[in-house]
C-alpha cells in the first residue's frame, strides 16, 4: 500500500494567512499542518508517500521533510500545476502507484483519538475496491455526504448536496486499489471544472465496490477549512498533549513505535530540537518514559 497526502490548493479561504506560505505547512499548536496527515500515513503502516503540492511550495515540503529517511520513511514529491481537483493525485501519482493500492489523505485533514491505528491498519489490508469513512456533522452539506443503509452498503455519496441524504460528512481520508488511476483519468471535471473524488467514489459505488465505515467512538476529525477550525484544531491538540501527556501527530514517535526507526535515532531527532516541549516529548518516548 502506497501513501498519497494532497497538499496543494489554492488556500483563497484563509487569506491572508495562506497568501505566500502553504496551507499545509500553517502550524496546528506546535507542529506543521502536514504532520498530521502524515502520522496519519505511518499508523496505517504506509512508508512510501508521495507528498503532492504546488510548484510555489513543493520546495518547503522537501526542505521540511527531505527524502523521510530519518523517519524510515520514503517520500517522493510531485507538483500540481493547477488546483484540478482531489482526483487529479492518482494521475500525477500514476507511477508512484504503479500496482499497488493507495491510501489518499487531504494534508488538511486531522484525524486524532483512541483506537485509530487499529483501525487504519484493518482498512489498509483491504485489498478490492475503494473504502471511504463516515463522519458525524451538523453542515453535511459542506462536505461529500455519504447515505449507506443499516448494513453498510452504500446507497449514495454526494459533492456538497444542497439538500444532504444524510448527516454522514465523508472526511478526507480514502483507500483504493490500483484500479484508482484508470478510474479517474476517466472522470470528467464537474462544474467548478475539477476532478471530483466524489466521482470517482461513485464510479466505485457503481461497480459495486465502495465501502463505507464509521471511526471507532473515540475518533475525532477536523477539516482545518477556516480560521474557526485553525484555532479549534490546535485548542484541542494543545488540550490533549498538556492533559493526557500524549503527542498526536508526531511522526517521530509514530515511527519509533513501528519500528522504522531505532532508539538512538528517535533520541538524535529528540536531541535536534531539545530546546521545545516536541523534542523533550521525543527524548522521554526514547527513554521509555
Ligand atoms: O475535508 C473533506 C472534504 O474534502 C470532503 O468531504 C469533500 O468530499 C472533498 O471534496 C473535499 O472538500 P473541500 O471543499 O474541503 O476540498 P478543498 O477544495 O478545500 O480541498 C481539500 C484539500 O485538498 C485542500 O487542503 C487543498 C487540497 N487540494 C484541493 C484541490 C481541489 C489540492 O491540493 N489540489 C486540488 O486540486
Amino acid at each position: 500500500m502506497k501513501g498519497i497526502i494532497l497538499a496543494g490548493g489554492t488556500g483563497t479561504r484563509l487569506y491572508p494567512i495562506t497568501k505566500v506560505i502553504s496551507k499545509q505547512i500553517v502550524p496546528i499548536y506546535d507542529k506543521p499542518m502536514i504532520y498530521y496527515p502524515l502520522s496519519i500515513l505511518i499508523m496505517a503502516g504506509i512508508t512510501e508517500i508521495l507528498i503532492i503540492s504546488t510548484p510555489r511550495d513543493i520546495g518547503l515540503f522537501q526542505m521540511l521533510l527531505g527524502d523521510g529517511s530519518h523517519l524510515g520513511l520514503k517520500i517522493t514529491y510531485s507538483v500540481q500545476n493547477q488546483a484540478g481537483g482531489i482526483a487529479q493525485a492518482f494521475i500525477i501519482g500514476e507511477r508512484f502507484i504503479a500496482d499497488d493500492s493507495v491510501t489518499l489523505i487531504l494534508g488538511d485533514n486531522i484525524f486524532y483519538g483512541c483506537g485509530l491505528e487499529e483501525f487504519l491498519i484493518q482498512a489498509a489490508a483491504e485489498r478490492k475496491g475503494a473504502m471511504v469513512f463516515g463522519y458525524l456533522v451538523e453542515h453535511p452539506e459542506d462536505f461529500g455526504v455519504v447515505e449507506f443503509d443499516q448494513f453498510f452498503n452504500v446507497i449514495s455519496i454526494e459533492e456538497k448536496p444542497r439538500y444532504p441524504k444524510s448527516s454522514y460528512a465523508v472526511p478526507g481520508l480514502y483507500f483504493y486499489d490500483s484500479q484508482v488511476v484508470k478510474i479517474a483519468k476517466r472522470v470528467k471535471p464537474s462544474a467548478r471544472g475539477e476532478l471530483e473524488i466524489t466521482a470517482v467514489n461513485n464510479v466505485y459505488l457503481e461497480k459495486g465496490e465502495l465501502k463505507v465505515r464509521l471511526f471507532p467512538k473515540g475518533v475525532g476529525w477536523i477539516d482545518t477549512g477556516t480560521y474557526k477550525s485553525l484555532l479549534k484544531a490546535g485548542n484541542i491538540i494543545e488540550s490533549v498533549q498538556t492533559i493526557q501527556g500524549i503527542y498526536i501527530g508526531c511522526p517521530e514517535e509514530i515511527a519509533y513505535r513501528k519500528g522504522y526507526i531505532s532508539k538512538d535515532q528517535l533520541l538524535s531527532l529528540g536531541n535536534k530540537l531539545k530546546k521545545t516541549e516536541y523534542g523533550m516529548y521525543l527524548i522521554k518516548v526514547a527513554e521509555g518514559e
